[in-house]
């Protein structure tokens, strides 16, 4: 193929971007998004601060942006995210105990119903292992509500949405490590219980480098019967274009690995600023990055 989207669907893969729905109006932007990418997760607009931004007020005019562009493309929809101890809106900060637990089940409900059978792939809950050597949950206000809140989201999501695969998304967790081992526990536990998990995503929020395990952790996720995404890709530094090749031989390894998001498209889209971590550069030219990973699709 001559485009990453077309190249990943001969793999059997997607390859998708982080969006921005202001963004759409930026005919550099979506001129690349429209030719490269066929899948899309949106950065920020469907977070739980931008679609509930009071309680059982809810604000879908940007996420909708995001879909029907994806729709108008044929383009797969990564939901992104349904819970998260960040990007809460002020209202959830500020709860606690069973009121809380009630607010973020019926925000996924709500969320998740209302963008039924237009998902291909939900971040049901994202970040929720801390980091460092433990390889337990990161404390949190949700955490707080029992550890039973993953589990929880993942039955509600299921129930609204029984189409849409549902993912458990960290960083942090690209190779074999007490964080994501934690998360292995978790998947295994909740496959031998019947909790409904479909994938776990990957972040891969990488400088220079990627561990030497990356394949074998992937790998071990999916020998538990979930599929694997890589959600967020972005990587800095000067061994940037040959890491990039690194990763997607990986997911391309994996006959699991769905496909890969990087996280926005020009390196003035990233949230990392000044680290230009991208495939495309500030004007919107393809990076040696870029080429690197076509060819290793
Ligand atoms: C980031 C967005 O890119 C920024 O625009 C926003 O200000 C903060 O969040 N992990 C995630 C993403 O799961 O939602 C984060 O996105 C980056 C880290």
């Amino acid at each position: 193929g001559t485009t990453l989207g077309a190249s990943a669907a001969e793999r059997g893969r997607y390859f998708g971007a982080a969006i921005a729905a202001f963004k759409l109006s930026d005919s550099t932007y979506v001129g690349i998004l429209n030719r490269e990418f066929n899948s899309v997760t949106p950065e920020n607009e469907m977070k739980w601060d931008a679609t509930e931004p009071s309680q059982g007020s809810f604000s879908y005019g940007n996420a909708d942006r995001i879909v029907n562009h994806a729709q108008a493309n044929g383009m797969r929809i990564r939901g992104h995210a349904l819970l998260w101890h960040a990007q809460q809106p002020g209202w959830a900060q500020n709860m606690s105990g069973s009121a809380l637990r009630s607010a973020a089940i019926n925000h996924v409900t709500q969320v998740a119903t209302k963008y039924r059978g237009k998902i291909h792939s939900w971040d049901v809950v994202n970040e929720a292992f801390a980091d460092g050597s433990g390889g337990g949950r990161r404390d949190s206000n949700l955490q707080r509500t029992g550890n039973d809140w993953i589990e929880a989201a993942f039955r509600a999501a299921r129930a609204a949405d029984p189409n849409a695969k549902l993912c458990y998304n960290d960083y942090n967790t690209d190779g074999i490590n007490a964080k994501s081992t934690g998360i292995y526990n978790m998947v295994q536990d909740f496959k031998s219980r019947g909790v409904p998990i479909d994938c776990v995503g990957f972040q891969s929020h990488l400088s220079n480098s990627v561990p030497s395990d990356y394949q074998a952790n992937l790998q071990r996720f999916a020998n538990l019967g979930v599929d694997v995404q890589i959600t967020e890709l972005d990587i800095s530094g000067s061994n940037q274009a040959a890491v990039y090749a690194t990763v997607t031989n990986a997911c391309l390894a994996v006959s699991r690995c769905n496909g890969i998001t990087v996280w926005g498209i020009r390196d003035s889209d990233s949230w990392r600023t000044g680290q230009n971590p991208l495939l495309f550069d500030s004007s919107g030219n393809k990076k040696a990055a870029y080429t690197s990973t076509l060819n290793a699709l």
